[in-house]
């Protein structure tokens, strides 16, 4: 199996300031104290992914999932251990990322196509498959400052959704579309993942994560704490106890 993913013992660690000024800081300098400390946001983790897997990325808030991601999708690079991937990734790290508010939606579609890695032409000839997708019909020329939340969300959406990639990658991209939007998303996620596209997918969704993957991944404090099977995956967050129905992000098995 071709290997698409490799990241081994990757660690990418952040700096916590104590301090709000310079001040505050020379004075704690001077008496002693820490000013800052670092912290490991993805601590030593190491996996590998095959072509055609689709994987869901699962954990707590602030386990590190999105900067695994970043780190996947080379936003970041990892302080040591490495990260490799095969080919061109698509996909939506952030609903917004990539937006110029000053922009309209038309010039956002080529803008955020551009930053996808696709090129004027290959974005002329898509032009029309995705603004149907994102159906923003007369706000097509709007400045996106405009746009409602959702709006975005769905511009970003419809332009990662029709590159051609052969990893497609997703933080949460669908927690503000309406439930229509999400239908239409799962749909065409559903056919990212037939076609033998790679997918990796953060998700707090169990019905999505069930829906979509056929892996789990499970971050805890940085650390990959799980790697196998989805229903297992999700019994080891005890994602699996309780009526989540109110919870999902429109993946489910309620869409
Ligand atoms: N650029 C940054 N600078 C400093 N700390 C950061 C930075 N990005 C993330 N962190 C910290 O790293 C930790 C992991 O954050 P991350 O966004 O990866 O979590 P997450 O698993 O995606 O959480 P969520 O489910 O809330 O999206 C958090 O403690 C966060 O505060
Ligand atoms: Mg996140």
């Amino acid at each position: 199996m071709t290997t698409m993913i490799q990241v081994e013992n990757a660690t990418k660690s952040f700096t916590l300031s104590y301090q709000r000024s310079l001040k505050q800081t020379v004075l704690a300098k001077a008496r002693g104290r820490k000013t800052h400390d670092t912290f490991n946001a993805v601590d030593d983790v190491s996996f590998t992914v095959s072509a055609g897997e689709s994987v869901g990325l699962m954990g707590l808030n602030g386990s590190g999932k999105s900067t695994l991601l970043k780190l996947i999708s080379g936003v970041m690079r990892p302080d040591s251990g490495s990260v490799m991937t095969r080919g061109r990734i698509a996909g939506l790290i952030a609903t917004g990322t990539g937006f110029d508010n000053n922009l309209s939606g038309r010039e956002n579609l080529y803008l955020n196509a551009a930053i996808l890695g696709m090129s004027r032409a290959e974005t002329d000839r898509k032009f029309d498959e995705i603004v149907d997708f994102a159906d923003l019909g007369k706000f097509l020329d709007t400045d996106v400052a405009y746009y409602s939340s959702g709006m975005k969300a769905r511009l970003g959406f419809s332009v990662a959704v029709n590159v051609d990639a052969d990893i497609f990658i997703a933080d949460e991209a669908l927690a503000v579309g309406d439930r229509p939007f999400k239908r239409k998303c799962k749909k065409r996620m559903d056919e990212i993942v037939k076609s033998g596209v790679t997918m990796f997918y953060v998700s707090h969704a169990p019905g999505a994560v069930r829906n979509l993957c056929d892996r789990v991944l499970v971050m805890e404090s940085g650390r990959l704490a799980f790697d196998g099977d989805v229903e297992e995956g999700i019994h080891f967050l005890h994602y699996d106890e309780g009526d989540d129905s109110g919870e999902d992000d429109g993946l489910g098995a309620d869409v």
